[in-house]
């Protein structure tokens, strides 16, 4: 998530100088000012006293942007606050000075209940960075940390302040100032700026949009929709079909935001300014001209529509000519006006309208595309739109209506894309693996997984591309983890806990667990369960006598089980394992590595040892040395949790006992650790009183 800090400086002395009253007067306003900044962008706010404020974006609830979400919440409060100074500076009294600072980490939200709601406070280190960099700020700016910058650049314009002294870290660490809003909008823009990865695959949606583009281009107009979840390549498919496009096409394009829904119009007020060649530094009389101009050129039939167009982009006369007519009139002829203007244009020549990203648009622009849609039929006419799964439309029963649903990249083409990343030295071939299993293809995923291996320093280019160290483990790279956690939060309160709970209990679980686990009864469980599986979080299939449901990304299982708080989390650990107790009681030895997964990550600590315990036997058992030592080693770990007690020490010696015989076998019998091991032993059972037990241990 990302922390806010916003502080009005000096906000004590400037409560001393003035009287109390007069204080707030000035003070209480600009704290409105900023906490409604930081709602507007989906902030939620922790904590408002008399000195500022701190805001939390990306948490409780998840945005997938949630770092671009508090710098645009910033640079609003601090436009607000500015504009707010000048007024109070016109009246001959002074504003507010303050400083914002943001950083961008990891965080533990507590839960705190009071009165009927719930509260969240975060505890970490993230969050007090946040308010360290707010000290570092100048008056009136906005500073952030390394770590926010660096999902941001590109979205903002940034000054590098260089390295600065952080009370209470010991190392300097690097800041940057934000000036303002970068000409980046989405993923794919930053994608294209740093270099694009080789085209592959696709083949088949490519060829239907052309088959689209040909219909239209004869008049047959044509609706074109890509569907699919985040990163899986939308508007990598209209980039290139773009490209293809012969040259006497027109391209009118807009795009959603994440943080757009709340604002009318944005995506059409972009496809505008683009259309008229508006610029951000032309005032409004160059704006009004540009727009008279191009309509003059396109049809001097069309110049009614001026007065409708200016309304929207905010360039009305005064007096406004529209001021007295009624809202819905006015809303219908806007969009009658845009409406008009591109049917004009495909009159001139095959027209292709692009929307990207519909899952965040807002109402009216909706209306606007709900109304082009029914007039495309019969106009050379292209609307190519994309949006992920969740959005749904009501065209798709028009005849000139096609859905492409994109899926991920196969093995193939996601291979020859890591072989454009990487090259194609063999050496790499278990990393690209393991990269293609963990991100199942997507391509967007495989972009940032490889780009988090360089950063990390996993991976470097020297020339070719070579393995600095082996991995066990591959971080998740904070923007995936936003996209994946954004689309948990999204679902409904109890489908969200259902999908947690399955998250707990493992990549697959069987129907008949999930009922003892689950709190929800049937027949409400099953139709949670269907609707996680349309929305494809997971997926039905058939096991022994059962059916069994499984998470379609390993991915999203990681994630929706790192967004359990951690009471929660040991909590259903336990139900699980209690449920399999129950439900398998009769096969106890065939679920014993799972009972000790579940046990040892709930409170109850003397099952785990109970189960890792039962599990190292078994392993031994079977021969499976290393195995058995893992368990012997956690078990005799956790027990050390337990209070004392001539139980508690005797289960120590025969662990430790196991350990060592473990060690004997799988490293030696004079390695030091088994020395180690030994002597552990050795004083366990002094202390215990058993040193009969121990001869067993000295037979070597
Ligand atoms: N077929 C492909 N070949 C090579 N690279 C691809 C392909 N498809 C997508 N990519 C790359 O993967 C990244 C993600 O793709 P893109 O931005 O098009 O996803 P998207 O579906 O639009 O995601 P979102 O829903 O978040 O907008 C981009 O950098 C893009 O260049
Ligand atoms: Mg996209």
């Amino acid at each position: 998530m990302t922390a806010l800090f916003a502080d009005i400086k000096g906000s004590t002395e400037l409560m001393r100088d003035l009287d109390p009253e007069e204080a707030r007067a000035i003070v209480d306003p600009a704290l409105k000012l900023m906490i409604d900044a930081a709602h507007s962008y989906d902030g939620y706010v922790v904590q408002s006293t008399g000195d500022g404020i701190f805001a939390l974006f990306g948490a409780p609830v998840a945005h997938e942007d949630h770092p671009q979400r508090a710098l645009h919440a910033a640079i609003a409060m601090r436009g607000a606050l500015r504009r707010s100074g000048e007024e109070l500076k016109k009246q001959g009294r002074s504003g507010v000075e303050f400083r914002i600072g943001i950083n961008t980490g990891e965080v533990v939200l507590r839960m705190i209940h009071t009165g009927g709601h719930t509260e969240y406070t975060p505890v970490g280190h993230a969050a007090n960075l946040a308010a360290r960099m707010q000290t570092l700020a100048p008056a009136g700016g906005v500073v952030i940390s390394a770590d926010t910058r660096h999902l941001v650049e590109g979205y903002f314009e940034l000054r590098d302040l260089g390295p600065t002294e952080v009370k209470g870290i010991s190392e300097p660490i690097n800041v940057y100032e934000v000036v303002g809003a970068g000409p980046l909008r989405g993923h794919f823009e930053l994608a294209a700026r740093r270099g694009l990865t080789k085209f592959v695959g696709r083949e088949r949606e490519v060829a239907e949009m052309k088959r689209a583009l040909e219909l239209a281009r004869g008049g047959h107009g044509q609706i074109v929709a890509a569907v699919a979840e985040a990163g899986t390549g939308k508007s990598r498919l209209v980039y290139e079909f773009k490209a293809m496009l012969p040259g006497k096409c027109k391209v009118l394009e807009a795009y959603s935001v994440s943080h757009g829904k709340a604002s009318a119009y944005l995506p059409v007020l972009e496809l505008l300014s683009g259309y008229f060649g508006i610029e951000g530094t032309d005032d409004a009389g160059r704006r009004r001209e540009k727009a008279t101009v191009k309509i003059a050129t396109l049809d001097p039939a069309l110049e009614e529509t001026l007065h409708y167009l200016f309304a929207l982009l905010g360039l009305q006369a005064i007096p406004d000519p529209l001021a007295e007519m009624d809202q819905q009139i006015k809303r219908r002829r806007i969009l009658d006006a845009i409406k008009r203007i591109i049917l004009r244009e495909s009159l001139n020549q095959p027209t292709i309208v692009i929307f990207e990203d519909l899952h965040w648009i807002d109402g009216e622009t909706q209306a606007l595309l709900d109304v082009l849609a029914d007039g495309v039929a019969n106009v050379r006419l292209l609307l190519l739109v994309n949006y992920r799964p969740e959005y749904s439309h009501a065209w798709t029963n028009k005849s000139y209506y096609t859905q492409l649903r994109l899926a991920a990249l196969g093995r193939e083409s996601a291979g020859a894309m890591l072989s454009t990343l990487l090259g194609d030295c063999v050496e790499l071939d278990p990393l690209k693996r393991m990269v293609i299993e963990r991100t199942e293809g997507n391509p967007f995923f495989i972009e940032e997984m490889v780009q988090t291996l360089f950063d990390e320093g996993a991976l470097v280019r020297n020339g070719a591309v070579k393995v600095a160290r082996s991995l066990a483990q591959m971080r998740l790279p904070a923007t995936v983890q936003g996209i994946l956690a954004s689309r948990i939060d999204r679902l409904p309160g109890q489908q969200k806990e259902l999908l947690q709970t399955l998250a707990v209990m493992g990549r697959e679980s069987p129907m008949g667990l999930i009922r003892q686990v689950s709190t929800t009864e049937e027949p409400q469980l099953d139709r949670m369960l269907s609707d996680l599986q349309a929305s494809e979080f997971i997926y039905e299939q058939p096991a022994a006598g059962d059916v069994e449901y499984t998470f379609k990304h390993a991915l999203t299982q990681e994630v929706a089980y790192n967004s359990l708080l951690v009471e929660r989390r040991k909590g259903l650990h336990e139900r699980a394992a209690v449920a399999m107790e129950s439900l398998y009681a009769e096969q106890l030895d065939d679920h014993l590595n799972e009972l000790a997964h579940h046990y040892s990550r709930s409170d109850n600590v003397s099952k785990a040892v109970e189960y890792l315990g039962r599990a190292g036997k078994a392993a031994e058992a079977r021969n499976a040395f290393k195995e058995a030592l893992e368990s012997y080693q956690q078990a005799a770990a956790l027990l050390t949790k337990l209070p004392e007690s001539p139980v508690r020490d005797l289960r120590g010696l025969e662990l430790t006992q196991s350990v060592v015989r473990m060690l004997e076998v799988t490293s030696g019998f004079s390695t030091p650790e088994t020395i180690d091991a030994r002597a552990r032993a050795q004083a366990l059972a002094e202390k215990s009183g058993n040193l009969t037990q121990l001869d067993d241990c000295k037979r070597y």
